[in-house]
């Protein structure tokens, strides 16, 4: 009997929302093994599957000669790249540590695949909608100008700009995608910002008040995570699908106060709001032209009312 070669990921950021619902994706399909770096400063130990075809590093990709020798030696097929401090308001906090950890740490990685000439299939990048920052031009597309307004969206844009760059100067297999508001299982309500619907959900579960920052009308672009982790997979293996950046979203403007709504209506219980000015770096509007990637079959879009319903049935499994 022919022996299998199983494929190799490394998904760095895998023990948070997004990475950890991607390797339980990945998982799915035998064939597949999946090396973790994860420093757990947002992730968590207990998101990641207990699996014998998954390795999990408790290390920053800050440490350069770490991320080097992982890379040498052991050759991956394809390179995920989602460890990032993910929140506007933390890198608002901390500039230039994220700075350090969202676009320094994944250079570094470019570069030690570039210098040791290491092949691979395809290496992926999630950088995010904030580069679009607030102007006024809706939906977002992906060729419209960019407007980072905080060190997170500077951090994004430079590193996908970077990605593409070593893919077109280095004939490096590369693809990038700007995420809307992902939610779903798994999001850790302790994220400030790209989980305004996970602390949504957190403060209904538990009683606690909920700030809106804002009138509650400002809108986003809410995306299951189900349908982000199978963008990714059908990306990374689809030869065809590379030197490009995606926007990922559903195409839809929501306002956070609908979303409240519906929350307040599948779990039966009242939240209990109150509201603060607009946070430094927050963005009022936003919603993307999706069409980019829709031309994809593996692309999906769960409704919102059947993705919000899935996400409070995980959330009451685990109370
Ligand atoms: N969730 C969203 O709505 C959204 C939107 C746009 C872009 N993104 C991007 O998608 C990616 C995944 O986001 P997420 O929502 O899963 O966030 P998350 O915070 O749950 O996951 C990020 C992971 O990176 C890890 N990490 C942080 N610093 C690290 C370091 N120095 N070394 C190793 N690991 C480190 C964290 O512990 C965490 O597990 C991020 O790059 C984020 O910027 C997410």
């Amino acid at each position: 009997m022919e022996a299998t070669t199983l494929s190799s990921y490394l998904v760095t950021g895998g023990a948070g929302f997004i990475g950890a619902n991607l390797t339980e994706l990945l998982l799915t399909d035998s064939s597949n093994k999946v090396v973790i770096v994860d420093d757990l400063s947002m992730g968590l130990k207990r998101n990641i599957p207990k699996s014998d075809r998954v390795t999990f590093f408790e290390h920053s990709i800050t440490d350069h000669d770490f991320m080097s020798k992982l890379l040498i030696d052991e050759h991956f097929d394809y390179i995920v790249l989602l460890a990032a401090i993910a929140s506007v308001a933390d890198s608002v906090e901390r500039p230039y540590e994220t700075h350090q950890v969202n676009q320094e740490a994944n250079l570094s990685m470019l570069e030690t695949l570039r210098v040791n000439k290491i092949p691979f299939k395809k290496l992926y990048f999630a950088s995010s909608a904030a580069v679009y920052g607030d102007s006024p031009e809706l939906p977002k597309k992906e060729t419209m100008a960019v407007k980072p307004l905080t060190q997170y969206a500077v951090d994004k844009f430079a590193t996908e700009r970077e990605v593409l760059n070593y893919g077109r100067l280095y004939n490096m297999p590369v693809v990038c995608t700007r995420f809307f508001n992902v939610y779903g299982p798994k999001q850790n309500p302790k994220s400030p910002y790209s989980g305004v619907l996970s602390i949504m959900m957190d403060s209904l579960k538990d009683g606690k008040p909920f700030t809106f920052f804002g009138d509650g009308e400002q809108t986003r672009d809410f995306i299951y995570v189900g349908d982000v982790v199978k963008a990714i997979r059908g990306l990374v293996e689809t030869p065809d699908a590379r030197d490009d950046v995606f926007n990922v979203a559903n195409g839809q403007q929501t306002t956070l106060n609908q979303v409240a709504a519906a929350l307040e209506n599948l779990t039966g219980k009242k939240l209990d709001a109150t509201h603060k000015a607009p946070r430094l770096g927050d963005i009022r509007d936003s919603y993307a032209d999706a069409s980019k990637i829709d031309h994809f079959d593996f692309m999906q879009h769960t409704s919102l009312s059947e993705g919000l319903a899935k996400y409070v049935a995980s959330v009451q499994d685990k109370a």
